[in-house]
């Protein structure tokens, strides 16, 4: 499979088999660290790592990757460059693209990172916009991967803000890997009608069903339960509001029960409000695998740079 030189914007531009291989590669590299062998596949490449929003798992998950393959990472904050500020995003990714070989970005408007992968003519990673967080996504699947041994059939229910950059990067990837999704969110959090039936086309084509629900109960059947905070980075003034409307949809002892089976798995992209989104003992239990999944960003990061970029 040649991915080199792909961008990895969203996971709408990747099919199942490429999913596919990034999963597997990353199950190698992961194989691998464990036996203490790296690689240098990014021997003498530079990587830009912009953050225009903070991280601890996004970012260390590139810096670490990235020197295990022999590159060298540099961090850009938000006030370290001029984008979007003194200069255009245009012109600062024909700046970057002719100084560094790949370019992760994290931040605010999507169109920034579309921007950013239109000009730069190197390869251009998402670590997470206002509308798609797809390396995570990446994370998530070889988690339930190595817990289940498979993905196919698999009952995953996302329950919380229905319509964020988790919500959203979700949905396209349990559609297009035939994973049985629902979304578990009041109506005002919804996805869009346009995402949603794109990933049920997906969905169709991988044998899966998509499912957008209000209803708590319908979390009955679930192998996963996945939320995310009830409000994402820059949407801090909501939080009254996102906690009032959101209460019954906690992820807690009761909601595990409903799912009527005693494997489900919790699942959390982190980092989580305790108390908020779920609740302590959920979160502490033998059922979480919220920290596999951490850990799984940077080995599903090593593979994506690997993919795209590494010799
Ligand atoms: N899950 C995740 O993206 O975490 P960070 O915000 O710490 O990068
Ligand atoms: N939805 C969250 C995800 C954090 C990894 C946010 O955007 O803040």
């Amino acid at each position: 499979m040649d991915l080199k030189g792909r961008n990895f914007i969203t996971l709408k531009d990747f099919t199942p088999e490429e999913i596919g291989y990034l999963l597997e590669l990353a199950e190698k590299l992961k194989a691998d660290k464990k036996k203490g062998i790296t690689g240098n596949s990014l021997k003498g490449k530079n990587i830009a790592l912009i953050f225009e929003k903070p991280s601890t798992r996004t970012r260390c998950s590139f810096v670490v990757a990235c020197v295990d393959e022999g590159g060298h990472p540099e961090y850009l904050g938000k006030d370290d460059i001029q984008l979007g500020h003194k200069e255009s995003v245009e012109d600062t990714a024909r700046v970057l693209g002719r100084l560094f070989d790949g370019i992760e970005f994290r931040g605010f408007k999507h169109s920034t990172v579309e921007a950013l992968a239109k000009y730069a003519g190197v390869p251009v990673w998402n670590g997470l916009t206002d509308d798609y967080h797809p390396t995570q996504i990446l994370a998530d699947m070889l988690t339930m991967k190595e817990h289940f041994g498979y993905l196919k059939g698999l009952n995953f229910v996302y329950i919380g803000d229905g319509r964020n950059n988790m919500a959203n990067s979700l949905m396209i990837g349990c559609s297009k890997m035939g994973i049985n999704f629902t979304i578990l969110a009041p109506k005002s959090l919804q996805p869009k009608e346009e995402l949603t039936e794109l990933c049920r086309g997906y969905a169709k084509e991988a044998g899966s069903t998509v499912t957008i629900s209000d209803d708590v109960e319908d979390v009955k059947g679930a192998d996963a339960v996945y939320t995310d905070v009830w409000c994402s980075m820059g949407e801090e003034d909501k939080a009254a509001e996102r906690v009032a409307l959101l209460k019954p949809y906690q992820v807690n002892k009761e909601l595990m029960a409903k799912t009527g089976k005693d494997t489900t798995i919790f699942m959390h992209c982190l980092p989580a409000v305790k108390g908020n989104e779920v609740t302590e003992d959920v979160f502490e239990s033998g059922q979480s695998v919220v920290f596999d999944e951490a850990e799984n960003r940077m080995h599903t990061i090593k593979a994506v740079m690997v993919a795209t970029l590494g010799d």
